[in-house]
């Protein structure tokens, strides 16, 4: 099946890069590959590290990246484990990491695979379903209101959080949900009709943002990876991270304002980019982004700093 990824913010991405020539790159969120060959085409020396949890992405990035020979190389596995999954395949530093949060239109577009709310398929949004997490299924029929409606108004800032999720308890009392178009049927009953009536988007769009952020675990995903990027960087490194919505973007503007004012370097761009007009005219999907950079200040090592005061006496 074909499916199209516009990859977004690209070019400033790579304006923001600023690498040497013999680059090594790690994309931690591989997707459908559209970074990463932008990263390959634009230097011929540069080399790419090209991660993701989703199998099915990584298969069609392989196959799409493969002409590059030994300049890329895929690692099945999580960002949260990024410096794991290096150490193992013999990188112990790189110059830039970046990631493209979120989900790519191929997951999306897929109704198999249970993200979306315009296409009926299994309740399942898992990106990775062999790690063993629960699926959206599993989350709506087995977890109380109170949790339900807490992940709503958390990762979904869902006005009717505590109604759909009593709509949802009603209706798993008679037969569970298990397909996306059931969930969405569930949630217009708990949306007041005259505030359906006025609204702009669709309906069940916050409460699947918010149950795909909490299956997939996110937030937690991106604190933790971010902490690993860090780690893996070398000296001078970079760090360029493009987040879809606030709870994102405030994760990474808050980690980022911790570092600098450890000392440990810079945010650069020192302020958040966003796409221009003709970015999101040619692709609306690209609204919400917003592109962030760490550069990580070169810093004397321990030893260094230790040995400096003994020269001094
Ligand atoms: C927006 S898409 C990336 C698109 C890519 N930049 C391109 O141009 O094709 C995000 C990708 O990140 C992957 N992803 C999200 N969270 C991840 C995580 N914690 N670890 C590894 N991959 C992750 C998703 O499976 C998805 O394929």
């Amino acid at each position: 099946m074909g499916f199209e990824h516009i990859p977004v913010l690209l070019t400033k991405v790579i304006e923001c890069m600023d690498l040497k020539a013999d680059a090594l790159i790690v994309d931690g969120t591989l997707g459908l590959g559209g970074y990463s060959e932008a990263f390959l085409k634009r230097s011929s020396r540069w080399r790419v590290v090209g991660i993701d949890r989703d199998e099915q992405a990584r298969d069609i990035a392989c196959r799409r990246l493969a002409p590059f020979g030994e300049r890329f190389l895929a690692l099945d596995g999580d960002f949260r484990n990024m410096k794991e999954l290096c150490v193992s395949a013999g990188i112990c530093t790189v110059d830039c990491v970046v990631l493209d949060l979120g989900v790519s239109n191929m997951q999306l577009a897929d109704g198999r695979r249970g993200f979306s709310f315009r296409e009926d398929g299994p309740l399942d949004m898992r990106m990775d379903p062999a790690a063993g997490t629960l699926s959206a299924a599993e989350l709506v029929n087995g977890i109380s209101r109170e949790a339900l409606t807490d992940i709503f108004r958390k990762y979904g800032e869902e006005r009717f959080a505590w109604s759909i999720a009593g709509e949802i308890v009603k209706e798993r009392l008679k037969r569970p949900i298990t397909t996306t178009a059931g969930l969405v049927e569930v949630i217009r009953r708990g949306i007041p009709a005259p505030v359906m009536r006025k609204m702009n988007g669709h309906p069940a769009r916050k409460v699947f943002q918010a149950l795909r952020i909490a299956v997939n675990d996110e937030l937690g995903a991106l604190e933790q990876g971010l902490n690993e990027a860090f780690s893996l960087l070398a000296q001078g490194g970079r760090l360029l991270v493009v987040t879809y919505h606030s709870l994102e973007d405030r994760i990474v503007k808050r980690r980022f304002k911790e570092w600098s004012e450890e000392g440990k370097g810079v945010p650069e761009p020192r302020k958040g980019q966003v796409p221009d007009d003709e970015e999101i005219e040619r692709n609306p999907k690209s609204r919400s982004a917003r592109l962030r950079g760490f550069f990580k200040k070169d810093m004397p090592s321990k030893a260094e700093g230790r040995i400096g005061p003994w020269r001094k006496v």
